[in-house]
C-alpha cells in the first residue's frame, strides 16, 4: 500500500466512530515501537514529524526510517495503511519542503496568528498541497500549555469558537480541523480534575457535519509510568493527562485523529530509568532502548484497542 493520505483514513474513522492514532516520532526505537503494534492490532496509523524531530534527526533520516517501516509491515504480510504527516507545520516554507519530500499530510499550525492571517497562511498552504495530492489539517484556537516555542498561559486559553470553525474550514479548504476544547500538551493537562469542553466539540461537529476534528494534547499520561519515572530517579510529580474515557468518548463524536507524543516519552524514560536502577551493569544501548521500543508497542497496542477502537480497521 504504501503511504496514503489522512483522507480516506479519517472519513472512514468518522463513519465507524473511531479515531486513528496519530503518534510523534523522533528515531528508529519510536517508529519501531509503534509500528509494530499496528501492524500487530492491523491498525491505520500516522507517523508524525514535528519540526523539533526534523530538526534532532534530520529529515532525510526520518523519511528513510519511515519508507523503512512501511517496506519491513509490508514484508510482514499485513499491509496497514501509514500516513507521514508534519505536525505543527510553524510556516509555509516548511510545509513546502515536507510535501515536496514525500509527506502525504501536512499540518499548518497558524494557530499564534490572528484570525485573518491564520486564513491566509492555511489556505496558501492549501493551494500548494491539493494539487500534488497532499491533505492539510489546520488549527484554530490556542490550546493551553506550550504549543512548540508558543507558549500560552492558562489564563490565555482558549477554547474554539464553532462559527469560527465553520468560517475557517469553508474559507480555507482544509481537510481537517484541530480545536482547542480544553486539552494541552506535555504531562501537566490538568490542575485541578481533567475537564473537555463537549458541549463545544457537539457544536462544531453540528454545524461541519462530516468533517473531521484533530485532538492535540491527548496523551492520557498513564499514571503507571510516571510512578515508575518517580520511583527510580525522576521527578515528574502530579503529572496527568486526559482520561482514556474522555478519548474514548471523543474518539466516538467527530474526532477522527488522536495525537499522541507525551506518552511515548514517558513510556520509554520509565523504561530506561528502572533498567539504568536495576541493571548498573548494563551499558549496552541496545538493552536499555529495546526494552523502550518494546514499552512504546506496548503502550500503543494498548491505545489502538482500548482508546482509539482503530484496531482491524486497516
Ligand atoms: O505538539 C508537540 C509535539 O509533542 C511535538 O513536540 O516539538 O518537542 O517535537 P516537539
Ligand atoms: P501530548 O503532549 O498530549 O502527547 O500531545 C501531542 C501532540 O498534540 C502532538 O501534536
Ligand atoms: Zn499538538
Amino acid at each position: 500500500m504504501g503511504l496514503v493520505t489522512t483522507k480516506e483514513m479519517l472519513e472512514k474513522a468518522y463513519k465507524g466512530g473511531y479515531a486513528v492514532g496519530a503518534f510523534n516520532v523522533n528515531n528508529m526505537e519510536i517508529i519501531q515501537g509503534i509500528m509494530e503494534a499496528a501492524t500487530e492490532q492491523n491498525a491505520p496509523v500516522i507517523l508524525q514529524v514535528s519540526a523539533g524531530a526534523r530538526k534532532y534527526a534530520n529529515p532525510i533520516y526520518l523519511k528513510k526510517l519511515v519508507e523503512a517501516a512501511v517496506e519491513c509491515s509490508k514484508l510482514s504480510g499485513k499491509d496497514i495503511p501509514v500516513a507521514l504527516h508534519l505536525d505543527h507545520g510553524p510556516d509555509f516554507e516548511t510545509c513546502k519542503a515536507c510535501i515536496d519530500s514525500g509527506f502525504t499530510s501536512v499540518m499548518i499550525d497558524g494557530s499564534k496568528y490572528s484570525f485573518e492571517e491564520n486564513v491566509e497562511l492555511t489556505k496558501k498552504v492549501v493551494e500548494y498541497a491539493h494539487p500534488r495530492g497532499v491533505v492539510v489539517e489546520a488549527e484554530i484556537g490556542k490550546l493551553a500549555g506550550i504549543e512548540d516555542d508558543v507558549n500560552v498561559s492558562d489564563t490565555d486559553a482558549m477554547y474554539t469558537n464553532p462559527d469560527e470553525a465553520v468560517e475557517f474550514v469553508k474559507r480555507t479548504g482544509c481537510d481537517s480541523l484541530a480545536i482547542a476544547i480544553g486539552t494541552s500538551h506535555g504531562a501537566y493537562k490538568f490542575k485541578g480534575e481533567p475537564k473537555l469542553r463537549f458541549d463545544i466539540l457537539k457544536k462544531v461537529q453540528e454545524k461541519l457535519p462530516g468533517f473531521p476534528i484533530v485532538l492535540h494534547g491527548a496523551s492520557s499520561v498513564p499514571q503507571e509510568f510516571v510512578e515508575m519515572c518517580n520511583e527510580y530517579g525522576g521527578n515528574i510529580p502530579g503529572a496527568k493527562g486526559v482520561p482514556e474515557e474522555m478519548l474514548k468518548e471523543a474518539a466516538t463524536m467527530a474526532v477522527c485523529k488522536i495525537n499522541i507524543d507525551s506518552d511515548i516519552r514517558l513510556a520509554m524514560t520509565a523504561n530506561i530509568r528502572k533498567c539504568f536502577v536495576e541493571e548498573p551493569e548494563v551499558f549496552d544501548p541496545r538493552t536499555y532502548l529495546g526494552k523502550a521500543r518494546e514499552a512504546v508497542k506496548n503502550m500503543v497496542s494498548h491505545k489502538i484497542v482500548n482508546v482509539l477502537g482503530c484496531n482491524n480497521k486497516a
